[in-house]
């Protein structure tokens, strides 16, 4: 099965300059406690935005070159691997577009904000594809900049 998982603001923007556009340390913990111990894909620049290998998760790279900093996987191999176990797909916008045709399950977390001259956005979900079935606001704390929504959706 694949599960996808990101955190976008009111218009739908997830990046910026390479980047996530917010500090959400609250987000960030949402987003390790979904995915510790399991299997992660992302694209070649999401993974050129992280510090390193995520603990305890198995990182899977989508890339169309040689690399031997981390495994990578190709589009077949990714919906080959969904068939026997749960994969969670993070990002970044290419990767979600590529792979939302074939995504049972979706984390959404809304950042309660609008971020100027963002570059990169998640694909738009159609409400008659995916039904949000669980919706929860938690108000920031000192550690994030924004109050936020986490949101559950799933294929009708
Ligand atoms: N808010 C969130 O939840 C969230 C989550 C993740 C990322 N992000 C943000 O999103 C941005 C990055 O997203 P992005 O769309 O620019 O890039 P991306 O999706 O992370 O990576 C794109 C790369 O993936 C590889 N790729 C794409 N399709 C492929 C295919 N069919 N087969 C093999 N490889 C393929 C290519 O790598 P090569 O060029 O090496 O061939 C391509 O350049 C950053 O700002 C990041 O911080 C946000």
């Amino acid at each position: 099965m694949l599960t996808m998982i990101f955190a976008c603001d009111m218009n739908n923007a997830i990046g910026k300059n390479g980047d996530l556009p917010w500090r959400q340390s609250t987000d960030l913990q949402h987003f390790k406690q979904i995915t510790l111990g399991g299997t992660i894909v992302m694209g070649r620049k999401t993974w050129e935005s992280l510090p390193g290998k995520l603990p305890d998760r198995e990182h899977l790279v989508m890339t169309r070159s040689n690399r031997d900093d981390v495994e990578t996987i190709t589009y077949e191999g990714v919906l080959e691997l969904s068939e026997k176990r749960e994969i969670f797909i993070i990002g970044g916008g290419e990767i979600y577009n590529l792979f939302l045709p074939h995504t049972e399950k979706i984390h959404r977390t809304i950042i309660h904000c609008k971020v100027e001259d963002a570059d990169t956005f998640a694909p738009e979900i159609n409400s008659e594809i995916f039904k949000v079935s669980d919706s929860t606001v938690m108000k920031k704390s000192a550690r994030d900049e924004y109050d936020m929504t986490f949101e559950l959706l799933e294929r009708i």
